[in-house]
């Protein structure tokens, strides 16, 4: 009992030292965020999808953010709210502020790197870049300027040696994968935007790649940007790049805080990470339900026993979802959970130049539209 004050007292002392920095910086804040989708045209109660749960949570500048959590648990759905970007049968509420303000978000302040990648083959990196450098920098930059980005940005991101040769498409051999996501992200990266969000960067990557992508985009936020991105089961040494980490389950927050508190509250909440085994990928076996659902179908198929390996906490007899629960319950009655709201509230009470009724208060349908 005593290590656990002591552990929580540590983590509120840090998570009170982010909440009132959350306020005082150039921060990103979301409160509340709650997305509901229309399954069908008849959008009454029982054809509606709770994807996001009164989400809340902030991003400080200098620091990179994991999104993580098992498939379907809403980290797109996330990212597109922050970045204005929710498809049109979806209705969003809640805030999203930048800067302690509401102002729309526009295109220098906010990037996001999606999933896929779409380049024209048959162009070089550099050439990629440059003109996306033409189009999207200030007309009233030089061309030598905007080539000057167009280098500074492609050393940034370790593509100089593959500068010159062509993207590739499904008939010409080009860059390797993890080059088309270094150049996704060169893309976004050249209008120097304040808030970076980034949807899988290492999807499809070895861990060496994977490293390599995070370790620039943990550059990018040492230079006073804020970078947020949603990862599928990263190593060790990738988790270890990151500052802060978001777990959702099912559309709900299982933890947001540090992300080497996380161990910590894990163990509080009476789930420890056995020793030996990769952090991340003990929260994402403790929460992802669909391992249950694999292992009963298999042993009833195969007639397997998987034994203790089989239920994660077979002991105490808590199936996954059982566990996610508990988690859940947990995170909200932690100093982690008023943490996240009070660094929302500050940012909120900073806005005072603004009348009221440009509050972004979001209630309006589809698109991910920001009402102002
Ligand atoms: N526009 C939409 N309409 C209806 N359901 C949606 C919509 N967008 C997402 N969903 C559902 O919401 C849930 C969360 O989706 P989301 O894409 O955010 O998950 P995710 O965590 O990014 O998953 P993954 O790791 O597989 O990318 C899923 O069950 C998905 O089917
Ligand atoms: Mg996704």
């Amino acid at each position: 009992m005593a290590e656990r004050s002591s552990g929580y007292i540590e983590g509120m002392i840090e998570e009170d030292k982010r909440s009132a920095s959350a306020s005082a910086g150039k921060c990103l804040v979301w409160e509340d965020i709650t997305v509901v989708a229309a399954q069908n045209l008849r959008n009454d109660a029982t054809s509606r999808k709770q994807l996001l749960n009164g989400i809340s949570g902030f991003a400080e500048p200098h620091r990179i953010m994991a999104l993580m959590g098992p498939s379907g648990s809403g980290k797109s759905t996330l990212l597109d709210a922050l970045a204005g970007r929710l498809p049109a049968n979806v209705k969003m509420s809640g805030d999203v502020i930048h800067n302690g303000n509401k102002r729309r978000l526009n295109c220098r302040d906010i990037s996001y790197v999606t999933q896929d990648d779409l380049f024209l083959g048959s162009l070089t990196v550099r050439e990629t870049l440059e003109y996306s450098a033409q189009l999207r920098l200030p007309s009233t930059m030089t061309k030598d300027d905007k080539n000057e980005v167009v280098e500074e940005t492609l050393t940034k991101m370790g593509l100089q040696d593959c500068a010159e040769n062509n993207i590739g498409n499904w008939h010409l051999r080009g860059i390797s994968n993890g080059e088309k996501r270094r150049l996704s992200i060169c893309i976004e990266i050249l209008t120097q935007p304040h808030v970076l969000l980034l949807d899988e960067p290492t999807s499809g990557l070895d861990s060496a790649s994977s490293f390599f992508v995070i370790w620039a985009l943990r550059n990018i936020a040492h230079d006073g940007r804020i970078v947020i991105c949603s990862i599928h089961q990263p190593s060790s040494d990738v988790f270890n790049l990151f500052n802060d980490l978001l777990l959702l389950a099912e559309g709900e927050t299982v933890y947001f805080g540090e992300a080497k508190t996380a161990v910590k509250f894990f163990a509080d909440a009476g789930f420890p990470c056995p020793i030996r085994k990769n952090p991340p990928d003990h929260f994402l076996r403790c929460v992802s339900s669909n391992f249950d659902k694999v292992i009963t179908a298999l042993m009833i198929s195969q007639r397997i026993n998987y034994g203790s390996s089989g239920s994660l906490n077979s002991e105490m007899n808590l199936t996954t979802d059982d566990i996610k629960g508990k988690l859940i319950n947990e995170y909200k009655s932690s100093q982690f959970s008023t943490n996240a709201r009070k660094g929302s509230k500050k940012s909120l009470h900073c806005r005072k130049n603004l009348p009221p009724n440009q509050t972004r208060k979001i209630v309006a349908a589809g698109g991910g539209s920001y009402a102002h």
